[in-house]
């Protein structure tokens, strides 16, 4: 998978270097650019925003710096007509979901378009539109100082779906939000922990009553911590709890 990210803080994508992303990277699944916004200004401060029309607080960044930035990315396509989905992380975006990170994982190309400040001028998005797809994509319901931690977030999700990437592909099945519910709850030795044993259970041996264990804990878990997802993992019954 190809990764472009676009920032006028490049140094804030370093973590990518680290962990299961960094040997991605190392191993060949994940070709990761990162570009500095400021390259493609051209004044002598290096000046990527203005003053909103119509007024108002802070900065906006401005569209050529963008334009070009894009177009340079689009210019080393691997191969010919190939294009990138651009996404534009932003607290007015679609929300970002396990979903969505299965989905991107899929696509050859990502390209992230990091803002700073007030946003972007709008008619980058356009301009942009018209030459690849683009989505404005929200972490959460809350507003970050730019796109960069969410870029991260993201790729994080959607790298670690490669095939190679994690080495057990079955801890991928199992954990949160996969299946629509949160995780069950897990332990390791000892068996027993200032004076708290693990669930009896887990300790049995029997791999069908541990499987319905877990599959319980995980409804208790989701309805108490995030009932809004019942509905759509297909655990209510009818009569509610299945
Ligand atoms: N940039 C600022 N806030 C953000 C958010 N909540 N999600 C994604 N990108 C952002």
């Amino acid at each position: 998978m190809r990764l472009d990210v676009i920032s006028i803080f490049p140094d804030y994508l370093a973590p990518l270097d680290l962990s299961l992303i960094g040997k991605a990277r190392r191993d060949g699944l994940v070709d990761l650019r990162v570009h500095d916004l400021r390259d493609f200004a051209h004044d002598r401060h290096r000046t990527v925003d203005d003053t909103p029309y119509g007024g108002g607080a802070g900065m906006v960044m401005s569209a050529q710096p963008w334009s070009e930035a894009l177009t340079d990315v689009l210019g080393t396509a691997d191969a010919p007509g190939e294009r990138p989905v651009l996404i534009v992380p932003g607290p007015g975006g679609q929300p970002f979901d396990q979903a969505m990170a299965r989905e991107l994982s899929g696509r050859g190309w990502l390209a992230f378009a990091c803002g700073r400040y007030e946003g972007i001028d709008e008619r980058v998005y356009e301009w942009a539109a018209e030459r690849m797809e683009v989505r404005v994509v929200s972490l959460g319901d809350y507003v970050l100082n730019g796109g960069e931690v969410a870029a991260m977030a993201m790729i994080e999700a959607v790298v670690r779906l490669l095939p190679g990437v994690v080495g057990n592909a079955e801890s991928l099945v199992e954990e949160s939000h996969e299946g629509g519910l949160l995780e069950y709850p897990l332990y390791t030795k000892p068996a027993e922990w200032d004076g708290r044993p693990v669930p009896e259970v887990l300790l049995s041996g029997d791999h069908a009553r541990i499987e319905r264990w877990r599959h319980q804990q995980r409804l208790e878990r989701t309805a108490a911590r995030r009932p809004d997802l019942l509905p759509r993992s297909g655990a209510l019954g009818v009569d509610g709890l299945a």
